[in-house]
C-alpha cells in the first residue's frame, strides 16, 4: 500500500454505524476505520474496558503508558484521556500512524460529542503538533502521533498497554505477521496488556511463541471474541 493512498481524502468518507457514531469509510483499503456495528461500542468495548480499565483495575496503576498501533481519528485515545481524567490516572499515549488523518477530517467525525469540552478541545487545539512532538493535553495526559510505519517505528520507553487497531488481516495482512507482532510486543513490559478487536488461530500462535499469556475475551457487537494478551513478568 503506498502513502500516498491515505493522503487522498477522497479516498477517505465519513460514514454512520449502527451505534450511531460515525467512522471512515477508506475505499481503496475496502474497509472501515472502526466496527460498522458500532465505532463507539467497539472503542468502549476493546480498548477502554478491555484493555485500559482491565490494566487499571488489575495493577492498581495511577500512571498508564499506551501504545496505539493505527492511530486514525483518535477515537481511542480520547476515550481512553476521558476516563483517565475522572479517576486520576496519569497518561502517556503514543499513536503510531503511517497515514495521519487530516484535521478537518478529524473534526467531521462527530467525536466531539463523546468526551467532555475540555478534552476534545484540547485534543484538536494540538493535533497538528502531536506529529512526532510530545504535547500536554491536560495536566494528567499527554500524547504524541509517531508518524512513521508500524515497523519503522522505535522507542526506548516500553509500555504497559498496547491497544492493535491495524486494518483486519484480510486486507493487510503484513500488519498481522511474526514480524509485525514481534516487532510490536518488544515494546510492551512485562505484565503488560495487548488488546485487539480480532482473533485468530495464527495471532494465538504467535502470541504465545513471544512469551505472552492468551486470553480470549467476549467481542464487541459483530465479533464473539476478541484477544487480550499478557506478557508473563518472568522473561
Ligand atoms: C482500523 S484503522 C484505525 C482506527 C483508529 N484506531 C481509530 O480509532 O480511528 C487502521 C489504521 O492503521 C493505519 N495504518 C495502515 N498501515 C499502517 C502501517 N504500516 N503503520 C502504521 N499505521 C498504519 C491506517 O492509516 C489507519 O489509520
Amino acid at each position: 500500500m503506498s502513502h500516498e493512498l491515505f493522503i487522498m481524502t477522497q479516498e477517505l468518507k465519513i460514514v454512520p454505524t449502527a451505534d450511531g457514531s460515525n467512522t471512515i469509510f477508506n475505499s481503496q483499503v475496502g474497509e472501515n476505520y472502526h466496527s460498522k456495528h458500532g465505532a463507539l461500542q467497539e472503542s468502549r468495548h476493546v480498548f477502554l474496558n478491555s484493555g485500559l480499565k482491565y490494566f487499571i483495575e488489575n495493577n492498581r496503576a495511577r500512571e498508564v503508558k499506551v501504545l496505539e498501533v493505527g492511530f486514525g481519528t483518535g477515537l481511542n485515545f480520547l476515550l481512553s484521556a476521558e476516563y483517565c481524567a475522572e479517576d486520576g490516572v496519569k497518561l502517556h499515549y503514543t499513536g503510531i500512524e503511517a497515514y495521519p488523518l487530516s484535521q478537518d477530517l478529524v473534526l467531521q467525525t462527530g467525536y466531539d460529542q463523546f468526551v467532555p469540552a475540555p478534552v476534545w478541545d484540547s485534543f484538536i487545539g494540538h493535533y497538528a503538533n502531536s506529529l512526532n512532538a510530545t504535547v500536554n493535553i491536560n495536566q494528567n495526559c499527554q500524547m504524541r502521533i509517531a508518524h512513521c510505519q508500524l515497523l519503522e517505528f522505535e522507542s526506548n520507553d516500553k509500555y504497559d498497554l498496547i491497544y492493535f487497531d491495524a486494518f483486519a488481516s484480510a486486507r493487510q495482512p503484513e500488519m498481522w505477521d511474526e514480524k509485525a507482532i514481534r516487532h510490536t510486543v518488544g515494546f510492551l513490559k512485562p505484565g503488560g496488556v495487548f488488546v485487539t478487536y480480532a482473533i485468530t488461530g495464527n495471532l494465538k500462535r504467535t502470541m504465545k511463541s513471544l512469551g505472552l499469556k492468551v486470553e480470549k475475551a467476549a467481542g464487541a457487537p459483530g465479533k464473539r471474541e476478541m484477544l487480550r494478551a499478557i506478557k508473563r513478568t518472568d522473561l
